[in-house]
């Protein structure tokens, strides 16, 4: 019987303003999971925050983009919302943009990221949770860990490693994806997903030669933009991950090791800013400066026969303190430049912002040069 890892989320009111969840939230939201548990409908469950942003982590044996999984994690924002609304959480249903589920959650404005493979002897997944922060913030620690020698030693000393692996990338602007293999279209790729507010890593696949099926895909990465659907601002597409690792694949420590470099990701305050991403425990996600700084969390689990079991909090390890205080050290310097770019996004990601109803008003005082 195969395995399916779902991760939906959505950010249904954030406290106070946007920067965590309430505790009334992840409170019905483990009820709502827990009762799914007790009639069958999902096999696990873990309800995760980063920040503002409600992340629903489930098993199943229903397979990726099951309505009823889906219906699942709706109804559990739905209910999430009217508890906001009563509290008047910052933003309540923000993320929700339709009035009616329509069969699967994408374009109805929550993220989802989702697995199904045949569980192996041992099987170890990290789930990464991001906020204030888009889905191209995982380009660069998705390609060290399947691309980059000098990140995963496997690539070079595994031999069931060495093979390389399959990139899937979406060009959000044009709704096209292209496959490219690693290590021989490494240029091509790393062209692509240096564009990362454009072209984004949605999924990995081994390939031949490799212990894991190559049907199989082996790191997701929720993709949905928010501003994309809406065609307006409504709040940043904090994007999730998951990433299986070791046999073949990314050692733990491998998966881990990209996030000790603090690399720079759009997002910050109004969604309109550039700033240091920032790893942390679930614990310590709780944006503040300036909205910020953006925030990673990663969990790992060992998933056995369906159940997920309680996860183990990575980042709240000392050995990513000095990743944090470099972080506020590039916080400081980014924060220095105040409106001006590139602290600031450039124009042309600002156009899904409140900029433009301000440059509105501009309109008629330009004369002709
Ligand atoms: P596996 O090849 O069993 O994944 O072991 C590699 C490892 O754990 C190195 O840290
Ligand atoms: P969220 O997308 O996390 O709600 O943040 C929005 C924002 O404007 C932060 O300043
Ligand atoms: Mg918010
Ligand atoms: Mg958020």
């Amino acid at each position: 019987m195969k395995t399916t890892l779902s991760i939906i989320k959505a950010d249904v009111g954030g406290f106070p303003g946007h920067a965590t969840v309430h505790p009334d939230l992840i409170k019905n939201a483990e009820e709502e999971l827990h009762a799914a548990k007790k009639s069958g409908e999902i096999k696990d469950y873990f309800v995760a925050r980063c920040g503002d942003d409600l992340d629903l982590i489930m098993t199943h044996d229903k397979g990726v983009d099951d309505k009823k999984i889906h219906e699942l994690a709706w109804n559990t924002f739905i209910s999430c919302t009217e508890i906001a609304k009563k509290l008047k959480l910052y933003g309540a249903g923000q993320d929700l943009l339709s009035d009616t589920f329509s069969g699967n959650v994408k374009g109805l404005g929550p993220g989802s990221a989702e697995m199904q493979f045949e569980e192996r002897k041992s099987e170890p997944i990290l789930c990464f949770l991001m906020d204030k922060t888009e889905p191209g913030a995982f380009n660069l620690p998705i390609y060290k860990m399947f691309g980059d020698p000098f990140n995963s030693a496997g690539l070079v000393i595994d031999s069931n490693m060495h093979h390389g692996f399959t990139f899937e990338i979406y060009d959000i602007v044009e709704n096209k994806k292209v496959l490219l293999n690693t290590p021989e279209e490494t240029y091509d790729l790393l062209a692509l997903i240096g564009g990362k507010s454009r072209y984004v890593i949605k999924r990995i696949y081994p390939r031949e030669g490799s212990p894991v099926p190559k049907s199989e895909a082996v790191a997701c990465i929720s993709t949905d933009k928010l501003s994309k659907i809406a065609g307006t601002y409504v709040g940043k597409d904090d994007p999730v991950a998951m990433v299986r690792c070791q046999s073949g694949l990314p050692a733990v420590g491998e998966a881990l090791e990209p996030w000790a470099f603090p690399h720079l990701v759009s997002g910050w305050m109004r969604g309109s800013h550039n700033g240091p991403l920032m790893p942390c425990s679930m614990e310590d996600a709780t944006p503040s400066r300036f909205d910020g700084p953006p925030r990673v969390v990663a969990l790992g689990f060992q998933i056995a026969n369906g159940t997920l079991g309680r996860p183990f909090d990575f980042f709240k390890d000392k050995a990513y303190d000095r990743t944090r205080n470099k972080a506020i050290k590039i916080a400081d310097y980014m924060r220095a430049h105040g409106p001006f770019e590139p602290h600031r996004l450039p124009s042309e990601d600002m156009e899904y912002t409140t900029l433009p109803a301000v440059m509105k008003k501009l309109e008629n005082r330009f004369k002709e040069i």
